[in-house]
């Protein structure tokens, strides 16, 4: 099982093609009504949308095995399953002889001597399902403090979002399938994975996050820093390649009179600006928590690559075929708020 967390402890399993994936989360107190109506429209913002997403379609019903009890936890860890209904191994059967450029295929064949190639094994997005079930029932747990976190694409390929976006925005964009903020975005973004995906190709992009509702000096400090935690949960998510908060590699070219973030009283300390995306000194300086993290091109794709025959020892071509999703972006987005939660909920009950 692979963990995150210490209080509020997320335990992940399964594979791609076993038959089920699930989770266990532990450290969300008794008593607490679930509303399994969000955990529902959650899985559904993770499934692949016609057109721009893989054919692979799972009814990703979550089957609540323990911890809840009559639509209310228990107190017993929650273990949930989800079930793999809509496998088919045959494709990948030949990544084990000729592992796919920009997957795990190849250090996943050297590390383990019975890796299961088929759809990519543990190292496949599909155990994200699980993610999303588990931050589903954290966010609600997050809602009681007032906290809210929220995820929208705001880059796709050439095809970038410019304007400045709050938390409503980051909420409107569950009902565009790219989840950009608006519908110009979303024809667009569109428009570039199918663009991609005409060419036997894919394409990435950038996820932005936001949180509000952390009050000032929450959050850990170095090693425990609330960035710092963030920033390993999210890095966790396959595809994931980097992360930025605030204005992030752009402080580099400022100076600190331009990236400082001025104090002002207004019913509270509030900032004039958050160029540090809500941190400072790991802990929440009172503004809306703010990083975008980026996702890479799916490494699947239709055209023929140069790889390697393991058997053999040469050099071989590759050609995928199966089923995966031209771009990766729209569906990674409400993982990226299902760990960022999680992170959320741990320092709360770690009392950071
Ligand atoms: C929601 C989601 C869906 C994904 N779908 C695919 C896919 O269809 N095909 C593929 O090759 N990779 C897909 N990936 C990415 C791979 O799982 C990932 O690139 C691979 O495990 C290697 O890990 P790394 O990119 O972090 O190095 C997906 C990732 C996520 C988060």
């Amino acid at each position: 099982m692979y963990q995150l967390g210490e209080r509020v402890k997320f335990s992940l399993f399964g594979k791609s093609h076993s038959s089920y994936i699930g989770g266990i989360l532990e450290g969300i107190p008794a008593g607490m009504t679930v509303n399994e109506n969000l955990i529902s429209e959650d899985m559904q913002l993770r499934k692949p949308s016609a057109g721009i997403g893989t054919p692979r379609s799972e009814d990703d019903k979550v089957e609540f095995v323990q911890g809840l009890y009559n639509g209310k936890t228990d107190g017993n860890p929650i273990l949930f399953l989800i079930p793999n209904q809509n496998t088919d191994g045959s494709k990948y059967l030949k990544f084990i002889e000729t592992p796919r450029p920009g997957h795990a295929d190849l250090p996943a064949l050297v590390k383990f001597n019975e890796h299961d190639i088929r759809g990519g094994g543990q190292f496949s997005g599909r155990l994200t399902a699980a993610i999303v079930a588990g931050g589903s029932i954290v966010k609600q747990f997050n809602s009681k403090f007032g906290i809210t976190t929220s995820a929208f694409t705001r880059s796709i390929g050439s095809v970038k979002d410019t304007e400045e976006r709050n938390i409503a925005d980051a909420k409107i964009s569950k009902k565009y399938p790219t989840r950009a903020c608006d519908q110009t975005l979303n024809d667009a973004m569109t428009e570039e994975i199918l663009n991609a995906s005409k060419d036997m190709d894919s394409v990435g992009g950038v996820i932005e996050c936001i949180t509000t509702g952390l009050p000032i000096g929450f959050g850990g400090i170095w090693f425990e820093a609330l960035d710092a935690e963030i920033a390993k949960a999210v890095f966790g998510i396959p595809a994931c390649k980097g992360i930025e908060f605030g204005k992030g590699f752009e402080l580099a070219r400022m100076r600190g009179s331009q990236s400082n973030d001025p104090f002002y009283y207004n019913d509270g300390v509030k900032m004039k600006t958050n160029n540090m995306g809500g941190i400072l000194g790991g802990m929440s300086d009172g503004a809306p928590m703010v990083f975008r993290t980026i996702f890479k091109p799916t490494p699947s794709i239709g055209k023929e690559q140069d790889t390697v025959n393991l058997t053999k020892s040469e050099n071989a071509k590759l050609i995928i075929q199966g089923r995966h999703d031209p771009c990766i972006v729209p569906r990674a987005a409400i993982v990226v708020e299902a760990v960022t939660a999680m992170v959320i909920a741990d320092q709360i009950q770690r009392g950071l």
